[in-house]
């Protein structure tokens, strides 16, 4: 189903003749009916997921137990206490009287007098992902990053905590991640992988941005995951804040459209990532008798010859200006 609701996404580069009001309503419209046939389609085929067990009331096997300390557990687990947790973060639950293995797996008594008994500890690789998080939430849950997990798309989709984390078998220094950032990602997204591949792009893959500094991947109250509304501004003039102004002279649709008017924050196969392959035909969507009724028209001494199609070649401050109604400088 996710891959339908991709793949009937208009294609970003496509050139798309906008109006600049018309043309949120118009892609609002053209989701949800992507979405809609896409779920109808898929409805015949889709078996709908297993039943969870409601997390609120699973039975916890380490209920009754009591805490026998980290110690107790090296005893019989020193490979995993040496190798996979003494160095990594969570040493950090061996201080201050916290529990150690114990803050995750449960109070071990019963699984200590049982001589390992695996049905009185916490398996994690026996939960839910929604139920695995939400062990890992209990500390996690206050932090900013994420605040929104409970209601991410990931989260709904099946993706857990432990989709992108390993407490004990990371394999990327950072974050405790099972692979690099990129990789991780690229792996359930192969659509943006193929948009980070075209030659006008973000160069996530020398790590010069990743993916995490636009999205977080623990949900956001934005759509898209994104670190802040509307694709638009805030997320990209982190970085760009010359683009942003305030200018004496601001390009309306920069404000109006955001970026992503313009832009495809990915990749393109424009030059500076735009949306058209031609300067002038991005600018005559809106500058034309035919576009929009608002929007000044290129005066008639702008005729299509060759000088007149790189439009930015005198419109310079295309972003805005403090000097020039026109944008020249
Ligand atoms: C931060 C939570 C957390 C802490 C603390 C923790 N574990 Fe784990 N443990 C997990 C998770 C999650 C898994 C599932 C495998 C994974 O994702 O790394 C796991 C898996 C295991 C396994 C299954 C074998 C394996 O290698 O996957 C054993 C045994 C285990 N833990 C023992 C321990 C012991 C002993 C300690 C203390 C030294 C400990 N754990 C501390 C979360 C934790
Ligand atoms: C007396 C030895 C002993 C002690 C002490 C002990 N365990 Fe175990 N544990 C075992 C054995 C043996 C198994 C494997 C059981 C099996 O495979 O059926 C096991 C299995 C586990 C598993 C499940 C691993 C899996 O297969 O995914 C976890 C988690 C675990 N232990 C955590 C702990 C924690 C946490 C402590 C400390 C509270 C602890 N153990 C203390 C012997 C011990
Ligand atoms: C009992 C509290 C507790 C639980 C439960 C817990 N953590 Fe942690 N976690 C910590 C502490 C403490 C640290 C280390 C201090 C810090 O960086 O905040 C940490 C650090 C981390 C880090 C950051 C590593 C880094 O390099 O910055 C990740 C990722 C993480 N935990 C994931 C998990 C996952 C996944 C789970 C569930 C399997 C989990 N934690 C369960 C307390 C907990
Ligand atoms: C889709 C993949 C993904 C999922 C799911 C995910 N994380 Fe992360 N997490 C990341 C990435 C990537 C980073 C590194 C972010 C960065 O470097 O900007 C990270 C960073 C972290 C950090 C360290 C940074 C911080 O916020 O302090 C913690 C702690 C953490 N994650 C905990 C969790 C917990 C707990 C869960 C489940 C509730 C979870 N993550 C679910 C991908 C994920
Ligand atoms: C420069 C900022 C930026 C970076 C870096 C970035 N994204 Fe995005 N991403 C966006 C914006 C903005 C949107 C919303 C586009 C829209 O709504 O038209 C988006 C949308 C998405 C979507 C939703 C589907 C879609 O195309 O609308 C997915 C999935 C996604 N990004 C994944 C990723 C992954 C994976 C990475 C890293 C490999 C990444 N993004 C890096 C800005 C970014
Ligand atoms: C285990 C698979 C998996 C991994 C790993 C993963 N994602 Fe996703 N992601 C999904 C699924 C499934 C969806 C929901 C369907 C979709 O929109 O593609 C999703 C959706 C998204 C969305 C769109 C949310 C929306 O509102 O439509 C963004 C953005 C995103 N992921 C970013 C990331 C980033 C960034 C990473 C790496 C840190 C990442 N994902 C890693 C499976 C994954
Ligand atoms: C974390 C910082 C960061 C964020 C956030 C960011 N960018 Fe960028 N952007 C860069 C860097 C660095 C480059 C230069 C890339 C290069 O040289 O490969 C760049 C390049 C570009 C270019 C191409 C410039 C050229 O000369 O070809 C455009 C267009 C662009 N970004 C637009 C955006 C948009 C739109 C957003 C928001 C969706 C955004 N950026 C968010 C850092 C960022
Ligand atoms: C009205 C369309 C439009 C909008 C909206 C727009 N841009 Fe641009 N942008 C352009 C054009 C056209 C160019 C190419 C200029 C050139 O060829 O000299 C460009 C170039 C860029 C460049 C690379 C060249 C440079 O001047 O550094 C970056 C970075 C950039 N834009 C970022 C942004 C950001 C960030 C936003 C949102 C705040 C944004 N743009 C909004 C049209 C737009
Ligand atoms: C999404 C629609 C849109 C696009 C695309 C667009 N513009 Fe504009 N432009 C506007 C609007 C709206 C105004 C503001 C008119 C006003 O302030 O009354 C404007 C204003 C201008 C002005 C100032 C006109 C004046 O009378 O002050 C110039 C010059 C201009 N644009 C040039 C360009 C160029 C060059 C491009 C292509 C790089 C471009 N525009 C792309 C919508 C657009
Ligand atoms: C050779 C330089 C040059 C190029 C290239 C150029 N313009 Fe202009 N543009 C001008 C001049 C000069 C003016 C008039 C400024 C004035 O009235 O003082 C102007 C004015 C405008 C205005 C304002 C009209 C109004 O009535 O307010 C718009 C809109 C505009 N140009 C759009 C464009 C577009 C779209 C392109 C590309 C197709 C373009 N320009 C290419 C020089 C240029």
């Amino acid at each position: 189903m996710e891959d339908c609701r991709r793949e009937s996404k208009a294609n970003p580069d496509s050139a798309t003749y906008f109006r600049p009001p018309a043309r949120k309503w118009f892609r609002c419209f053209a989701l949800a009916s992507a979405f809609f046939l896409c779920s109808a389609a898929a409805l015949p085929a889709t078996t709908p997921p297993p039943k969870q067990p409601d997390d609120q009331h699973l039975a916890d096997p380490t209920a009754g137990s009591k805490f026998v300390g980290a110690d107790t557990c090296k005893g019989c687990h020193s490979d995993i206490y040496e190798k996979n947790f003494a160095n990594t973060p969570h040493a950090a639950l061996l201080k201050d009287g916290k529990h150690g293995c114990e803050d995750c797996h449960g109070a071990g008594s019963a699984h200590v007098d049982g001589g390992g008994d695996k049905t009185k500890i916490i398996v994690f690789s026996s939960l839910s992902p929604a139920e695995a998080s939400r062990r890992c939430m209990v500390c996690h849950q206050s932090n900013l990053e994420n605040s929104a997990f409970s209601q991410s798309v990931h989260l709904s989709q099946g993706v857990g905590c432990l989709s992108c984390h390993s407490p004990h078998h990371a394999a990327a220094p950072e974050a405790l991640l099972i692979k690099s950032q990129t990789q991780l990602c690229y792996g359930c997204h192969a659509q943006q992988k193929a948009e980070f591949a075209r030659p006008y792009r973000h160069r996530v893959d020398v790590g010069l941005i990743k993916c995490s500094d636009c999205h977080n991947p623990h949900g956001s109250f934005h759509d898209r995951q994104l670190r802040s509304a509307d694709g638009g501004m805030e997320v990209c003039t982190k970085c760009h804040s010359e683009k942003v102004g305030p200018f004496s002279f601001e390009h309306m649709p920069v404000k109006q459209e955001g970026c992503g008017g313009c832009h495809t924050p990915h990749g393109s196969t424009n030059p500076r990532q735009l949306r058209v392959s031609q300067v002038n035909m991005l600018c005559l969507q809106c500058h034309s008798p035919i576009a929009n009724r608002d929007t000044p028209e290129a005066p008639s001494f702008h005729n299509q010859s060759a000088k007149y199609q790189a439009c930015t070649l005198c419109h310079t401050q295309i972003h805005g200006s403090n000097f020039d109604e026109f944008f020249f400088r």
